[in-house]
């Protein structure tokens, strides 16, 4: 049996991708064919990645995440899984994700249970700012598509706002968001909690102009 760390050292060299300064990601060289590319931003232990993943074959996945332990549960499931359209990477992600990643090369865009960091004093710290809304323009095919959900009611109402005045994009729900789930939504078990909780989703999606 192979120990954890042997897993872990196997699958960083199979799913990992490198971030190296000046240089873009190389996506038909990574994923051997030119399939759509969807990115996941806070991918957790990803469990939206591989059931997404797993869904859609003939799609090439990035998941992103910035914490280490989750970071290693991913490469774990992602170990037993061999879901060779799937490539992850630990990172924060901020707007200078422009510099490894090619303009008009992403289909899609996920954003699921963003961290909402709720204290007026924290906002800053939320991933939906306008530099941010501009750095996912530049990264999404014309048309392409951002796709977010939160349980966070003042989180949600701030990314419609961030979305609401922009030329560049449009809402395709008409408040900008909406309560009830796509018929193929996947729900974690993040969302499950949150459910229980009381907390019911905001969906949003937000389309790039051509
Ligand atoms: C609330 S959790 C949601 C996890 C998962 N998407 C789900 O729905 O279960 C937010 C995740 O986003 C990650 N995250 C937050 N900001 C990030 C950033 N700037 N870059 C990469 N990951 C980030 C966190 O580490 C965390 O795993």
């Amino acid at each position: 049996m192979m120990s954890d760390n042997s897993i872990l050292v196997e699958s960083r060299k199979i799913y990992e991708l490198e971030f190296v300064d000046d240089r873009k990601l190389d996506f038909p060289a990574i994923f051997g064919n030119s399939n759509p590319i969807h990115l996941e931003i806070g991918s957790g232990r990803g469990e939206f990645l591989i059931k997404i993943a797993k869904q859609n074959p003939q799609i090439n996945f990035i998941g992103i995440d910035l914490k280490e332990k989750r970071f290693k549960t991913l490469l774990r499931k992602l170990f037993k899984e061999h879901l060779l359209n799937v490539r992850v990477a630990k990172i924060f992600l901020d707007e200078n994700i422009i510099k490894f990643i090619d303009e008009n090369s992403i289909e899609t865009i996920y954003l699921q249970y963003p961290d909402p960091w709720p204290k007026k004093r924290h906002n800053r710290r939320r991933i939906i700012q306008d530099n941010f809304v501009s750095a996912m323009k530049n990264l999404l095919v014309p048309g392409g598509l951002v796709d977010i959900v939160t349980d966070h009611r003042e989180y949600a109402l701030w990314i419609v706002d961030h979305f609401r005045n922009r030329e560049d994009f449009f809402a395709l729900y008409e408040i900008g968001f909406k309560r009830v789930p796509d018929k193929n939504h996947i729900e974690t078990y993040f969302e499950k909690l949150k459910r229980e909780e009381g907390f019911e989703p905001y969906f949003m999606k937000f389309r790039s102009r051509l």
